[in-house]
């Protein structure tokens, strides 16, 4: 038995010594290690043997099972390392990656993006205001009287008689000027809030508010500024109309309209058959805002605006109801 184990180490090391790849070693064990292999036989034959035999052959027989095994390994490696770095135990790094999905930002959050830097080229930095806001600023200072239906129920979400979530971006105009004094340029993007819901309208969706303070500030500058920003987010020869309109923090008041991005002006489903889409509202900051904030009406003046990402969103991407931004259905926003 024991000769038996000793040629059967040799033929082992041997085959082993001579196995050109992993393949080669994987037959060898199954041949010597394998559950029929040769080693494996004897082990399980113990039994069979004579009492006094059985230690010392089962002693042996492990350690030949022992040496084969690691024999195995290191020739493994050795024939590894020889096959070069094309296969470095069992990696090449030659074949394809897998690819990782790999996700985007939110359309909403692209165009939000776009507009911001359209303004931070032309020198506006970004500001910020809380979302849970009081009256006072939402309104007040506004220039918004108690009694404005802007104030109905129907629009504002009260936390209580003080304290409301704010419905524009405008209160970060007063915010912005309670603590920066002029010449100012600001931006202030963020979520607003209004009780309201249809395919146009969701209870929270986004703005940017803008507002340009400094000495001899025009309805030059506002029609200028807002003209660009209009060509840069939708296409550089796209119409832009200035229409009279009504806020109570800006006198005069303009509402912006661009050409209808559908049907160019001709008149479709899109624009009510105007040719014209809403984009922005605007206006010269009212002195009584400024009176709020303590900047001097006779030395100062300035413009501000606001407009809705949805909105600016939906007639960019010809998207038809406002509701798909937030169901994040993903065939949907794949798109962007
Ligand atoms: N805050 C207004 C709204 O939510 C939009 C707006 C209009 C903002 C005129 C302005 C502005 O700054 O001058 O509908």
């Amino acid at each position: 038995m024991e000769d038996r184990l000793g040629s059967i180490e040799e033929e082992a090391l041997r085959a082993i010594e001579e196995a050109k790849d992993k393949d080669g070693l994987e037959k060898i064990k199954v041949r010597f290690l394998g559950r029929k292999g040769l080693l494996t036989e004897i082990l399980k034959g113990l039994g069979r043997l004579p009492k006094e035999e059985r230690p010392k052959i089962g002693r042996l027989a492990n350690e030949i099972k022992f040496k084969i095994e690691r024999a195995i390994t290191e020739r493994l490696d050795a024939v590894l390392k020889e096959a070069g770095p094309r296969v470095i135990r069992g990696f090449d790094p030659t074949l394809p990656g897998r690819p990782l999905p790999r996700g985007h930002l939110h359309p909403i959050t692209q165009v939000l993006d776009e507009v911001c830097e359209v303004f931070e080229r032309l020198g506006f930095s970004a500001a910020q205001g809380p979302e849970i806001e009081l009256d006072f600023y939402n309104f007040e200072a506004l220039n918004i009287p108690p009694d404005h239906p802007a104030r109905d129920m129907q629009d504002t979400f009260y936390v209580d008689d003080k304290v409301l979530l704010r419905t524009h971006t405008s209160p970060i105009q007063v915010r912005t000027m309670e603590v920066m004094k002029p010449p100012i340029r600001i931006i202030a993007p963020g979520k607003v809030y209004r009780c309201d819901s249809d395919i146009t309208h969701t209870p929270m969706f986004h703005q940017v508010e803008g507002l340009m303070v400094d000495e001899g500030v025009s309805f030059a500058h506002l029609k200028g500024i807002l003209t660009h920003f209009a060509q840069e987010i939708f296409h550089r020869d796209t119409k832009v109309r200035f229409r009279p309109s009504f806020f109570p923090f800006t006198e005069p008041s303009a509402e912006i309209d661009i050409q209808c991005v559908i049907c160019r002006g001709d008149g479709c489903r899109v624009c009510s058959y105007t040719g014209w889409l809403e984009v922005l509202g605007a206006g010269l900051v009212h002195p009584q805002v400024f009176r709020h904030v303590g900047i001097d009406t006779e030395k100062y003046s300035g413009f501000a605006f606001g407009l809705g990402i949805e909105r600016i969103a939906m007639l960019k991407y010809g998207i038809n109801d406002i509701r798909l931004f937030f169901d994040n259905d993903i065939r949907f926003l794949n798109q962007f």
